[in-house]
């Protein structure tokens, strides 16, 4: 009987033992590949920029008459779509209705440097103004040159019914910032997750708030086994990259139609790669940065390089430090009904679905092309990789002009103006929540010298 007891308490006490040894320690989890489909890169890009994937949108005949030809045609396109702007496709409807309708470059398309890159996110649209008076006057216009029976006016319809639902919701509290996460939950709260068509009441109800980001390059995707700064996109990108057509989708058997082409684009968003550094570089200095960014960052970052390994990992919170809103918006009740409308959505359906998997964090990205995505932080919120590695230095309220040649190739990253009060600066406020620029301090303890070598690394990435 003592030996019994004896026996239980020994038990007990290894039991709480492990229990002590195993309290978690905050940390990073390594994020698994899911089973992608295949496609055609060369195909992929002309979907992408002709393709009608969004299938309402502007009367071009109605859209000639108030907008100048775009003389670029930076995208190369052939006929009417070589005189409209690269951040719309010409597509003509069932109806024979020829349009201008929204494609990704509004969001995954910009300038630096003077030069035109696809597939850079946005850094610089200005959401901070509500879109609605230029849909308002549009849908007037329309009306009264084509009437409401007309061809041209259905045409327009699923887009403007999108554009109506939006407004007043995608503002944002600085430029550059980008608010599609609101954007696809506002979308959403008017589509049955079953049958995906539109309502114009709401099933959902839409949070007050809106945590916009920054906008990931296109390039690193190709390394990635989950999509979005949270990791939650897993399972089939092709579908994630389709979501986008909710914005004027009518129906699923549309939706399926447009899922085709998607692995298509995935092929060639796969295929990108970063523009390189266009100012001299100092390799002897970069040698030495790179041995002290694979002792101090590779183990997040990875390694690059013919051998370089990207390790895939979502860095927790508590470990990571930055702002912790777009994270907790999904963790929390915040974005709840939108993630219970997807897993029963036609998007978690058939053979290859897409999977939102929710965990704390953000993925510690890929840094290759890392000078050309500034400003840094899921929010956008460093406006340079100097102060991204001294955190002291990093501007509490900061400006940039916004003009692409406005560059910092020293500290690399936007010339800014910093502020001492937020009040009339109309810039860059990180009081405010979710626009915090706090977090990731792992470049603070670097010497003076060892921070300007890593700089000079990340220039070769
Ligand atoms: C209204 C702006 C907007 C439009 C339009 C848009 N995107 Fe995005 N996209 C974003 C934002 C913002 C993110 C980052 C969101 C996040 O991670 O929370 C993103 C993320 C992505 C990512 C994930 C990248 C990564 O590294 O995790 C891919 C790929 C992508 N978009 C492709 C597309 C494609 C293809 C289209 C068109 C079919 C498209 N997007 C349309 C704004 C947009
Ligand atoms: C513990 C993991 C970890 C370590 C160590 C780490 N990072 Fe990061 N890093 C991250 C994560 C996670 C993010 C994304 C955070 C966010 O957006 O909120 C990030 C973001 C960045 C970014 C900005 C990316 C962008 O596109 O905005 C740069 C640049 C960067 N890290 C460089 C470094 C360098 C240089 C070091 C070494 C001195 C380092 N990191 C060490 C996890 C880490």
């Amino acid at each position: 009987m003592r030996k019994v007891f004896l026996y239980s308490l020994l038990a007990i006490l290894g039991i709480i033992l492990l229990s002590f040894t195993n309290t978690h320690k905050p940390g990073k989890k390594h994020i698994k590949a899911s089973k992608q489909r295949s496609g055609d890169a060369s195909r992929g890009y002309d979907y992408l920029v002709n393709g009608d994937y969004v299938s309402s949108g502007i009367p071009w005949e109605f859209y000639k008459v108030f907008a100048p030809n775009d003389s670029n045609n930076f995208l190369q396109r052939k006929g009417e779509a070589s005189l409209i702007p690269p951040q719309f496709n010409f597509t003509v409807n069932e109806d024979g209705i020829e349009m201008l309708s929204p494609n990704c470059l509004n969001c995954h398309s910009d300038y630096l440097n003077g030069e035109y890159i696809v597939g850079l996110g946005n850094h610089s649209f200005d959401y901070r103004m509500d879109p609605q008076a230029a849909g308002q006057f549009m849908q007037t216009m329309i009306t009264n040159k084509y009437g409401l029976d007309s061809k041209e006016f259905e045409a327009f319809q699923a887009f403007s019914a999108s554009m109506k639902a939006l407004s007043g919701h995608l503002t944002t509290e600085a430029r550059g910032l980008n608010p599609a996460d609101k954007l696809t939950a506002v979308l959403i709260a008017h589509r049955h997750p079953e049958t995906l068509e539109w309502t114009d009441s709401l099933l959902l109800e839409i949070p007050d708030k809106t945590i916009p980001t920054d906008v990931p390059p296109w390039w690193l995707l190709k390394k990635k086994n989950a999509m979005f700064y949270t990791g939650i996109g897993r399972g089939d990108f092709s579908k994630f990259l389709m979501a986008s057509s909710i914005l004027t989708l009518r129906d699923t058997s549309q939706a399926a139609e447009i899922d085709k082409h998607f692995p298509d684009v995935l092929a060639w968003i796969n295929d990108l790669e970063p523009p390189k550094y266009p100012e001299d570089i100092d390799y002897d200095l970069a040698v030495t940065g790179k041995s002290i960014f694979n002792k101090k960052c590779s183990g997040c970052h990875g390694t690059y390089g013919p051998d370089g390994e990207y390790p895939n990992y979502l860095v927790e919170l508590e470990k990571i430090g930055t702002d912790p809103a777009l994270s907790k918006a999904y963790t929390d009740s915040l974005y709840i009904s939108f993630i219970n409308w997807y897993n029963k959505s036609w998007f978690v359906q058939g053979e290859n679905p897409g999977q939102l998997v929710i965990e704390s964090g953000y993925v510690a990205p890929p840094l290759d092309g890392i000078w050309a995505s500034a400003p840094y932080l899921h929010n956008g919120s460093v406006p340079d990789i100097a102060s991204l590695l001294d955190s002291e230095k990093r501007p509490r309220y900061w400006k940039r002009s916004f003009d692409s040649r406005d560059y910092n190739f020293e500290k690399l990253g936007w010339q800014y103006e910093a502020f001492e009060a937020p009040e009339d600066c109309n810039c860059y406020n990180t009081d405010l929540e979710a626009y915090g620029n706090q977090g990731h301090r792992f470049g603070d303890p670097l010497s003076v010298g060892d921070r300007k070598a890593v700089i000079e690394y990340l220039k070769t990435l």
